[in-house]
């Protein structure tokens, strides 16, 4: 056992493994678990991993190489993540990369030498509505520039609390990854959440009335489903004919006029569950 996998880390390996009905379900945030002791996922973790759970090396390895969010070599205390998927490098993501490799003096998934910033480029980060997006240890930072990535960099550098544009306080990769193995801590409810970008194809829905039919709608009838997807359907024919006809008006008419107005997320998310 390595200095940092300790008894401590083998008895969370067993209370992650209870949580599943199988043991293996819990290989994911085992490998998160690691990373939070190691800052990456060793050659010794993969064999831990595979002797607690009763798989193969190979096996473990195989999962640990899929999943990029699964580092192979040792992660500086933050890691920067580049949308440079299609929509934000045209939107800049592009010469943000360039511009911090440039200005940290290192490339693609590497670390600085003073070990605080890693930086790599990654594919979509389902933030496209804030394109283009930077990632800092998974949290969000949108709309980025060029200049506004650098001061991003360099305040962590110098140690200052950074807030993420929707999300915590920044902590450090380990912290991070701690919370994705499933040991919370006190930051879940930090910061904004979503915001009105994301959030109007809701408003939308909710003011033409749409709704998704209910999953056992059918089967309550009887008929196998038949009268759901007729229903479906001629309610598919409607919205797509409103949504047609609203090809010709700008897209703040469609979000209701005013696409940056604040949108109330706990009474959408509530109202949107029922
Ligand atoms: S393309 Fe960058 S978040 Fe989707």
């Amino acid at each position: 056992m390595s200095a940092q996998i300790t008894e401590g880390t083998l008895a969370e390996m067993r209370e992650l493994i209870a949580r599943y009905p199988e043991p293996q379900s819990a290989l994911l945030p085992m490998l998160h678990l690691l990373q939070s002791v190691e800052g990456y996922v060793t050659a010794e973790g993969i064999e831990t991993c595979a002797a607690v759970l009763g798989l193969t090396a190979a096996e473990v390895s195989a999962v640990a190489t899929f999943y990029t969010m699964y580092k192979r070599r040792p992660v500086g205390t933050y890691y920067v993540g580049v949308c440079t998927n299609t929509l934000c490098a045209v939107m800049g993501g592009d010469v943000i990369f360039d511009r911090l490799k440039d200005h940290l003096g290192v490339g693609n998934d590497e670390t600085t030498d003073d070990g605080v910033i890693t930086l790599e480029h990654v594919e979509c980060n389902a933030a496209c509505d804030y394109a283009p997006v930077v990632m800092v240890n998974w949290e969000f930072f949108d709309n980025q520039t060029p200049e506004s990535a650098v001061q991003l960099v360099d305040d962590l550098r110098a140690g200052q609390t950074v807030q993420a544009t929707r999300g915590a306080r920044v902590c450090t990769w380990r912290e991070a990854e701690r919370v994705l193995a499933g040991f919370p801590d006190d930051r879940a409810d930090e910061g904004p959440a979503a915001g009105p970008a994301t959030l109007a194809g809701l408003k939308l829905a909710r003011e033409r009335g749409w709704k998704a039919p209910a999953p056992d709608a059918g089967r309550a009838t009887g008929d196998g489903g038949a009268a759901t997807k007729v229903g479906a359907a001629e309610q598919a024919d409607t919205t797509r004919a409103e949504s047609e006809s609203k090809l010709d008006e700008s897209p703040a008419d469609v979000v209701g006029g005013k696409t940056d107005e604040p949108i109330d997320v706990d009474k959408h998310s509530g109202e949107g569950s029922s």
